[in-house]
């Protein structure tokens, strides 16, 4: 493939990533939500239903997250590529290292969540529907392992973000200023945050 084209398919896949990481992150700060307010998941569930049920819904969430997956794949082979040409080159092989981390945890957290089969049903207004609030409370709650490995994976998320984003306004020119270190900083550490905040309730909850 051109390598321009290359380029180009790993920024899309890119974007695609951070959007399924916005949205994820959004609709699973509803499970401490419906847990502060002892709902028993009505807002998580709906949300989580909607979204793997309504065909645009779905097809949108199911398209970002395979741009997601595919963006693990290929800014790897470009940074193994990188490192091919420059083997000292730090940038790209603590990129590599992190989406590496990364895509261990996702093998975990799919199957915990995604691949699980023994899921139970629940009716909210009329509808029967997968119970994943009950899945993720259940297992946050029950295990500081799991916790701590979701913690260091938000906080691995942000580093990579982080980067990536000074990567990409490097590409554009744009990243000497001091504008595009404050904003790859504030992003990596609101995804961070956000990403720590939902273990750490159920660590003290
Ligand atoms: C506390 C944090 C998180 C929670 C509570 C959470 C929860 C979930 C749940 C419940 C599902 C399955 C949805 C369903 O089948 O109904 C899921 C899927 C998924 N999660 Fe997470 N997640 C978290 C963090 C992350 C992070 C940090 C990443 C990426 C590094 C990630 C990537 C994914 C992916 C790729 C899927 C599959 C989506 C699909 O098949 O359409 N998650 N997550």
């Amino acid at each position: 493939m051109h390598k321009k084209m290359f380029t180009m398919l790993v920024g899309l896949s890119g974007l695609c990533a951070i959007l399924f990481i916005s949205i994820h992150l959004i609709v699973n700060s509803l499970v401490v939500f419906d847990s502060i307010n002892a709902s028993g998941g009505i807002v998580y569930n709906q949300v989580n239903h909607f979204i793997y049920s309504n065909p645009f819904a779905k097809t949108f969430e199911s398209l970002i997250a395979i741009g997601f997956l595919c963006h693990i794949f290929m800014a790897s082979v470009h940074a193994l590529q990188k490192l091919k040409k420059e083997a000292t080159l730090s940038s790209a092989k603590e990129m590599l290292i992190l989406g590496l981390l990364i895509f261990c945890f996702l093998i975990m957290h799919l199957l915990q969540f995604r691949l699980k089969t023994d899921v139970t049903s629940v009716i909210i207004n009329n509808i029967k529907m997968d119970n994943m609030f009950l899945v993720v409370f259940n297992t946050l709650s029950n295990s500081k392992i799991y916790c701590l490995i979701y913690m260091i994976t938000g906080i691995l998320l942000g580093l990579h973000m982080h980067n990536g984003f000074l990567s990409m306004m490097k590409k554009t020119g744009k990243n000497s200023n001091n504008t595009a270190q404050k904003i790859a900083t504030t992003f990596g550490i609101f995804f961070s945050v956000g990403f720590v905040a939902i273990p750490l309730y159920f660590i003290f909850a």
